[in-house]
């Protein structure tokens, strides 16, 4: 990792991570297994990529940091579960996440998609808490941005598509929007919903999102490249799953070599579109050169 970027980012980590650990204390009983499973989950590392997105934004405005870890926290809890999901037997069976046995395989399907849903529903009570922002219509953006970047025309869609995308020849746009949705939506929602815990303008936010926008995609060729040429010890996850599968990817598409260049392509965009906000933006710019180079 580049040397400032990694600094900060694990800063910010840390102070998610105390968090996520408060907002899902250990119980007893049946209650105490769900809740288990959702920290095997949201406590077992990660690269807090999207709450560092959300945090790194929200300081462009100066927003207290309370606010805005708590809206990187949901939006960590929502990816949490898409993970969760996406590695159970009936999508992409698979028995690692990040260097441990995915929820399904340390507990079993059952427990896994409740833990799951858990945190998809936790993180919408953690948004709508006042403590996330004083005023009300601020959380309500909030919470209708994540349920929507979330749902049928965010990331679930995306999941669908990915899976009806299986043997099928898809060309480069419809890969486009498959990435668009399926990581795009929750990547684009993480960086805007800094802004708007943050007060910014609405121009200010669609600058916000056109960065996020090409980050998201680049983010995205990036996991398929590391999917088809990484190591499983780097990445904490199955590799070779997407060829295995006959995944719509960009490498199917472009080869390595295509797939490389379009994300650095990408990446540049990503940055150009941050021109306005100046030097508070260094750690969204960071963000885009570590997409690019992350080996996990
Ligand atoms: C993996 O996301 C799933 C995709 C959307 C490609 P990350 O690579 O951000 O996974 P963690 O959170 O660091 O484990
Ligand atoms: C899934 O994409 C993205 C989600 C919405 C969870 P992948 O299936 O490529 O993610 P990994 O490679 O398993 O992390
Ligand atoms: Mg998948
Ligand atoms: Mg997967
Ligand atoms: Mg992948």
């Amino acid at each position: 990792m580049t040397g400032g970027f990694e600094a900060k980012i694990t800063e910010t980590a840390g102070l998610v991570e105390a968090a996520l650990d408060a907002f899902l204390p250990r119980s007893d009983g049946p209650l105490g297994r769900v809740t288990d499973a959702m920290r095997h989950s949201a406590l077992a590392g990660g690269k807090r990529l999207r709450p560092f997105l959300t945090i790194a934004a929200a300081d462009i405005f100066g927003a207290p940091r309370d606010r805005s870890v708590r809206v990187g926290c949901a939006l960590e809890m929502v990816h949490c579960y898409s993970l969760v999901h996406d590695d159970l037997p009936a999508m992409d069976d698979a028995d690692l996440r990040r260097g441990r046995p995915s929820v399904h395989k340390a507990f079993d399907d059952a427990t896994a998609i409740l833990a799951g849903d858990a945190l998809l529903t936790q993180a919408f009570e953690v948004l709508a808490d006042p403590a996330t922002h004083p005023d009300a219509s601020v959380r309500c953006r909030l919470i209708a941005d994540l349920a929507q970047a979330s749902g049928k025309i965010g990331m679930v869609g995306g999941q669908m598509i990915d899976i009806y995308a299986e043997q099928k020849a898809f060309d480069l746009h419809g890969i486009e929007e498959l990435q668009r949705l399926k990581t795009g939506a929750l990547i684009r929602c993480a960086t805007t919903s800094g802004g708007v815990v943050g007060e910014a303008s609405s121009e200010e936010i669609a600058a916000l999102e056109a960065y996020a926008e090409d980050l998201g995609l680049a983010f995205q060729i990036v996991d398929d490249l590391l999917d088809a040429f990484g190591a499983a010890e780097d990445l904490g996850k199955p590799v070779g799953q997407d060829a295995d599968m006959d995944k719509a990817t960009f490498v199917k598409l472009l080869g390595a070599d295509g797939a490389r260049q379009k994300a650095r392509e990408l990446v540049d965009r990503a940055k150009d579109r941050l021109s306005r906000f100046g030097e508070a933006a260094g750690p969204l710019a960071g963000a885009a050169d570590f997409v690019f180079v992350r080996k996990n």
